[in-house]
């Protein structure tokens, strides 16, 4: 070591947090509007905003109601909107096929928005279990979610999708080889420019209990989802699901749910620097909501903070459905 010259230099880290100022100054993340992606709920009806009992704040809307969402949310800065569709019960069979109906739920949210706000990006989601009679994400078949078969009806489903507008396809289903059958399938039929954000390392969790009282899932679903969702034991396979899904042709990538899995946000990003996503589920927006509806939190500081905390971890973005209280905390 080289000798000092002079006093030894005193390190004081307190220095630089000294005033909003200098801690503006020297913020390593930043976080914003234009980071979100927004989760909503679409249902049947006209005028109508139905309240989520296990999530507080968050409604189903129905089309034209979500339309003057995404209306709202462009004009806050958000730059993508995500739509899940609460499925009637006539619509919820065996064969799964109002998954890949032009006229669906999904399908004229998509076609609504895109004739009224243009300019906001539309993700939607791929998986059967809106339109399924079991609540899983794939067929079943002698009580097993079989991989193959389920691919066949998840294309037509993106397809469907895709031939509405929609700009992002979000395969949430975790069956394999879903990604290059998609994409192979979006070029065929001329959606070269259809983005796949898939949803590469999503964990079987009990955080997704509220959203499946939300898409009306949650009573259906019989047994869980650990054939095919991760298991939250496992960080290594998380890598190899990303490697994967990038080399299919996804052209981002989920991490899923975010706040207990930021290690695996870190390890995705340092890995492959691909645009990495994580989504702040619905488990994680109740915690929090019923923390400060309790008053044992700030609300608005633990979303704020919850949200940097992705940023920090390398995410590029989030889906959370605090996006609109967040443009408008920052606003
Ligand atoms: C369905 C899907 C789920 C979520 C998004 N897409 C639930 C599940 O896998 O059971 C969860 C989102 C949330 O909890 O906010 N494929």
């Amino acid at each position: 070591m080289r000798p000092t010259l002079g006093p030894t230099p005193i390190t004081r880290l307190r220095r630089t947090r000294q005033s909003p100022a200098i801690r503006a100054l020297v913020a390593e993340n930043t976080l914003s509007a234009a980071d979100m992606i927004w989760p909503v709920f679409v249902r049947e009806g006209e005028n109508v905003e139905e309240p989520v009992p296990s999530m507080p704040g968050v409604v189903r809307r129905s089309v034209d109601r979500v339309v003057e969402a995404a209306r709202e949310a462009a004009d806050l800065g958000i730059p993508a909107i995500c739509l899940f569709p609460y499925t009637d019960a006539a619509n919820r069979t065996e064969d799964c096929a109002e998954a890949w109906n032009p006229e669906n739920l999904s399908n004229r949210a998509t076609r609504a928005i895109k004739k009224a706000v243009p300019d906001i990006a539309i993700m939607t989601d791929v998986a059967l279990d809106p339109y399924s009679d079991t609540g899983h994400d794939g067929f079943v078949r002698d009580g097993e979610i079989v991989n193959d078969e389920t691919i066949e009806a998840l294309v037509k489903q993106a397809l469907s999708q895709a031939e509405a507008g929609v700009d992002i396809i979000g395969p949430s289903d975790m069956m394999d080889g879903r990604i290059g059958a998609i994409r192979q399938a979006l070029e065929a039929a001329g959606h070269q420019n259809v983005m796949l954000l898939s949803y590469a390392a999503k964990y079987a969790s009990a955080f997704y209990g509220p959203f499946r009282d939300a898409v009306g899932a949650s009573g259906a679903l019989k047994g869980d989802k650990k054939t095919y969702q991760m298991n939250p034991a496992n960080s290594d396979e998380a890598l190899r699901c990303v490697e994967r899904d990038l080399s299919e042709g996804a052209d981002m990538v989920m991490v899923k749910p975010g706040m207990p899995y930021l290690d695996i946000c870190r390890r995705v990003k340092d890995t492959f620097g691909a645009p990495t996503f994580a989504y702040q589920v619905s488990g994680e927006y109740a915690m929090i909501k019923a923390a400060a509806l309790n008053g044992w939190i700030d609300g608005d500081r633990a979303m704020v903070e919850s949200l940097m905390a992705f940023k920090r971890a390398g995410c590029d973005g989030v889906l959370s459905y605090f996006a609109p209280d967040l443009a408008r905390a920052l606003a």
